[in-house]
């Protein structure tokens, strides 16, 4: 009961806005419910004028009056059902766009921790089930409650005694609810759990077809599938199971509490104190009762399944997002691109190793800065911490001298661009693909960017051009082909600070080139920060940095750099002899 109430308090008030039209379905479901009650109570008054005395003239009235309320309870029984399923799915739109909305802000690392294919079985499974806790659960409890209020109060009206004596089985109903909730509760979140690993594994196979099919993994893959099914194939036979002798286990409740009326029925018929009509319109009440109970009992069951998809979905929420807009942001001002680190530490959330210890930095506007270091240095580390993906366990990062942590957070990206060092594609045409750096820019800008990047030639080789469709992990580009578009993309957005993550790898020489050159000349007045391997890049730049084991080790210009003949720039440099070497050799 407890999770019920905090699913209600979690989810009621996306209900905002629609509570009038709640208030309605309402009115609709007693209006419906009182319809039905009097229909039994002009049944009743045929059966004993018109039916026992065999009297036409007594027939007419009762008749049209209870064409009429049937016609009545129809009517408003079709407005309500209808009113509270739109309501329902609207409730749905909402509750699944809020959790969307929240999912998107969630840190990299939430995304490590939970399966892509149980996120997706969350947003679609479990607001199902949500979505059936708002309609047969609010609606449904609404309905029941006073269909059986009404009967009740019916049935006490015609015969209180009788009425007493029946419903003294009816704790037997709430008996076998209480029995049975708790371990549907257990079936369908194991359900739940089992659809999502389901779905995780489908996705990760195709996902991963190439490894798969490369290093021939087909039967490893169709034995993680198995398992998951099996574990869905348990959980799912156990629920239905369950259902299935709660249904049965009140059949046979409802016979006992049939034959007890039948009984009293006629022995109070053979003592004169009852009327034929009187008894049937009493089993009647009886037995209309049944199903509002019945669902009363099931709603239980409907409850403690959605409350398990509603635990699933507060997971979600309550995961926090690892950074904040702040609480006093600074006003927007026209940036000019100064970057610094002051003594910036990180530890990734849940390690103990420091990424990035100590590292101090400043770019100017309108400088190249390259940074270098062996694999796992913490070169991307830095770019994440620059774009705000998380904030520095110590130390400040600025931004023309405002931390960074002042900045509202959409302004920071507006003018701090990243091109990650994965190559991210939307699915869209490649025009889209470039566009979206920038929404409104125009044709003749997208094209513009495209050159720059050294996509432009490729691009208008394809036979359909820059409306060429792709897709994440599409197969008709190459893999530096993507990376240009990418490219493009990032010197479209035209933010005073670009950062890119290792912009050349996957490019040949030639074409890595041809990358540097446009933004060499993009730099004007723009801050770059290149992380790249490649150091046949670093004489172009106007300051290298070398980070290795999450310090800033070295600093300098490509040429003080090389003549120091030690160190970690001189090993990444490798055998190769740099420009100065040969130089020196010379001489
Ligand atoms: N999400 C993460 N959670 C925990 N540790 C991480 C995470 N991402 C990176 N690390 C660790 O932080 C360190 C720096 O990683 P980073 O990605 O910054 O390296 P890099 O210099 O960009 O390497 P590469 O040249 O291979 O791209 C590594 O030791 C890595 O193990
Ligand atoms: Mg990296």
């Amino acid at each position: 009961m407890k999770e019920v109430r905090e699913a209600f308090r979690r989810f009621w008030p996306l209900t905002r806005g629609d509570r009038r039209w709640l208030a309605l379905i309402v009115a609709c479901v007693v209006v419906s419910a009182l319809a039905e009650t009097a229909s039994i109570l002009l049944f009743a008054e045929l059966t004993d004028h018109a039916l026992k005395e065999g009297s036409l003239a007594a027939f007419w009235g009762p008749a049209g009056a209870w064409l009429a309320v049937a016609a009545l309870g129809a009517l408003v029984g079709y407005l309500g059902n209808s009113l509270a399923t739109w309501t329902a799915e609207r409730f749905v739109l909402r509750l699944r766009a809020s959790v969307f909305r929240h999912l998107q802000e969630l840190p990299p690392h939430f995304f490590q921790r939970h399966r892509r294919g149980d996120l997706v079985e969350r947003l679609t499974g479990d607001v199902e089930a949500i979505e059936q806790m708002v309609v047969s659960g609010v609606v449904g409890t609404l309905a029941a409650a006073f269909s059986a209020v009404f009967y009740t109060c019916a049935a006490l009206w015609l015969r209180w005694d009788l009425a007493l004596a029946t419903f003294v089985l009816a704790p037997l109903f709430l008996l076998a609810a209480r029995r049975f909730s708790g371990r549907v509760r257990t079936a369908s979140q194991d359900e739940r759990v089992a659809d999502g690993a389901i779905t995780s594994v489908v996705e990760e196979s195709l996902g991963n077809i190439v490894l798969t099919q490369a290093y021939d993994r087909r039967r490893d893959e169709e034995q993680r599938l198995d398992r998951e099914a099996r574990a869905w194939m348990r959980a799912s036979v156990r629920g239905a199971r369950l259902s299935e002798m709660y249904e049965q286990f009140v059949e046979v409740v409802e016979t006992l509490c049939v034959l007890a009326v039948i009984g009293l029925g006629v022995w109070e018929i053979s003592a004169g104190r009852m009327t034929l009509g009187q008894l049937l319109a009493f089993a009647a009440f009886i037995g209309y009762l049944y199903p509002p109970v019945r669902n009363l009992g099931r709603l239980g069951l409907t409850l403690t399944a959605a409350t398990a998809g509603a635990q699933r979905l507060g997971e979600i929420l309550d995961a926090r997002p690892a950074v904040t807009d702040p609480a006093a942001p600074v006003a927007p001002w026209p940036v000019h691109g100064r970057v610094s680190f002051h003594d910036v530490t990180f530890r990734y959330p849940g390690t103990d190793r420091e990424s990035l210890s100590e590292v101090s930095l400043t770019a100017a506007p309108g400088e190249l800065v390259l940074v270098t270091g062996p694999s796992g240095a913490g070169k991307s580390t830095l770019s994440k911490l620059l774009t705000r993906f998380y904030d520095p366990t110590s130390g400040v990062i600025r931004l023309d001298g405002i931390p960074l942590t002042d900045v509202p957070l959409a302004f920071l990206r507006e003018n701090v661009t990243l091109l990650p060092q994965e190559t991210l594609i939307l699915n869209g045409t490649i025009r889209e693909n470039i566009a979206c750096g920038r929404p409104g820019a125009s044709e003749a800008e997208v094209e513009q960017a495209a050159r720059d990047a050294a996509a432009h030639d490729f691009i208008t080789a394809l036979p359909e051009g820059y409306d060429t469709e792709i897709a994440p992990g599409t197969a008709a580009l190459s893999g530096g082909q993507l990376k240009r578009i990418t490219i493009a993309r990032a010197m479209l957005r035209a933010a005073p600070v670009l950062v890119l993550d290792e912009p050349t790898a996957g490019l040949d020489a030639v074409a890595a080139r041809q990358v540097v050159g446009p933004l060499r000349r993009l730099t004007a007045g723009r801050t770059t920060i290149m992380i790249t391997h490649d150091l046949s890049l670093a004489p172009d730049a106007d300051r290298v940095l070398v980070v290795d084991g999450g310090r800033l080790v070295q600093s300098g210009t490509h040429t003080e750099l090389s003549a120091a003949r030690q160190g970690t720039y001189a090993r990444l440099a490798g055998p190769l002899p740099l420009p100065e070497d040969t130089l020196v050799l010379r001489q």
